[in-house]
């Protein structure tokens, strides 16, 4: 199985001997003269961090109910999106398949990497949902990946779990299946990580970025077979995560004070919802499982202008694919929702 995954990357990659940083080639000792380091520990930051702080990632196996070995934290996920283009995509010969209007570093991160993109639309008159049928009919061996979001940022929508899986499994040992699952917490829907087992292709990608609440620090979980995490960790860079991140992310991670903001956001997605459905100018609000709602307006333009001009930032997506006249509007707290509400009434 693992020869396989490994036919599918890169096979200079594959072939290549990591940089070994001292860092991560100690072993134990207490008088440390290998990595050119000040010896003074005025600032408690004078050594190289753990390249991956091993409490860190043992902590975030068990809220994500993975192996430690299943996981590489990254400087948030959008480093696992950059990381996986590079393992998997030759330049000029390899694509990556994206079903949009999705997030855009899907994209970014290939074009960078010089691999090209094949575009399978998802369903808008289906609710977004994801075009199996044409993704398999079109999928070609240069195909290394495929992106998912679930939920899809900007639409706010669940890709169907059985639609997820029959790709996977048509797929296996043809594609790498990257689900990014950024903001799984605010769904009804379980994390895909209980798959990953019988879908050796899977990839998920999880971040502290959203629910967490921690988007500063830049903290990101790409969630796969060990075999693919070994390989991932080839390429990243040597000390990627500073040392104040690892007590910040698990005090959060510890806290487990998320469950109650979720709670606010449901109510106030709900709120939200039939708010923008009850106005004149607003054509149509997608049902979201995120913390975020996409509306189509007559002219959003008109909007996100009297918006500003009261201080509020929303996003016009009417550059994304099937998406003109729509805006994504982030849950804010209860009283910027209700401002916006207040603005938006006098429009
Ligand atoms: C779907 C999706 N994936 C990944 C990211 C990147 O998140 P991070 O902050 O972990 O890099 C975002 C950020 O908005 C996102 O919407």
């Amino acid at each position: 199985m693992q020869n396989k995954l490994f036919a599918l990357a890169r096979p200079e990659i594959v072939a290549m001997s990591a940089y070994r940083s001292a860092r991560s080639e100690a072993a134990t000792g207490s008088i440390w003269l290998d990595a050119n380091e000040n010896p003074w520990n005025d600032g408690q930051y004078n050594r190289y961090p753990d390249p991956q702080p091993y409490s860190l990632v043992a902590n975030l196996a068990t809220v994500y109910g993975v192996k430690p070995d299943q996981i590489l934290v990254t400087r948030g996920s959008d480093e696992g999106i950059d990381l996986l283009l590079r393992l998997f995509c030759r330049a000029g010969q390899d694509e990556i398949m994206i079903c949009p209007p999705t997030y855009g570093m899907y994209k970014v991160a290939a074009t960078i990497q010089g691999a090209s993109v094949v575009e399978i639309p998802l369903l808008k008159e289906q609710n977004f949902s994801l075009n199996s049928a044409n993704i398999l009919e079109v999928w070609r061996p240069s195909i290394k990946l495929v992106f998912l979001c679930s939920p899809n940022n900007p639409t706010g929508n669940l890709l169907a779990v059985q639609d997820i899986l029959s790709i996977c499994k048509k797929l296996d040992k043809k594609s790498i299946i990257i689900v990014d699952e950024a903001y799984i917490e605010f769904s009804s829907s379980d994390s895909l990580v209980n798959y990953l087992n019988d879908y050796p292709n899977l990839v998920i990608l999880r971040t502290l970025s959203k629910a967490y609440g921690l988007a500063g620090i830049r903290c990101g979980v790409t969630i796969a077979n060990p075999g693919i995490i070994q390989l991932l960790k080839k390429i990243i860079a040597p000390y990627p995560i500073p040392k104040p991140i690892v007590s910040i992310a698990s005090k959060q991670l510890s806290l487990n004070g998320i469950e109650s903001q979720i709670k606010i956001i449901y109510q106030e997605r709900d709120r939200l919802f039939f708010f923008l459905s009850n106005l004149p100018f607003v054509k149509k609000v997608w049902k979201s499982d995120a913390n975020f709602l996409l509306f189509e307006v007559e002219n959003s333009k008109m909007i996100m202008d009297a918006c500003i001009s009261n201080g509020i930032v929303l996003r016009d997506r009417s550059s994304e694919y099937n998406l003109n006249n729509c805006i994504r509007v982030t849950i804010g707290d209860p009283n910027e929702n209700t401002f916006l509400m207040e603005v938006l009434s006098r429009v």
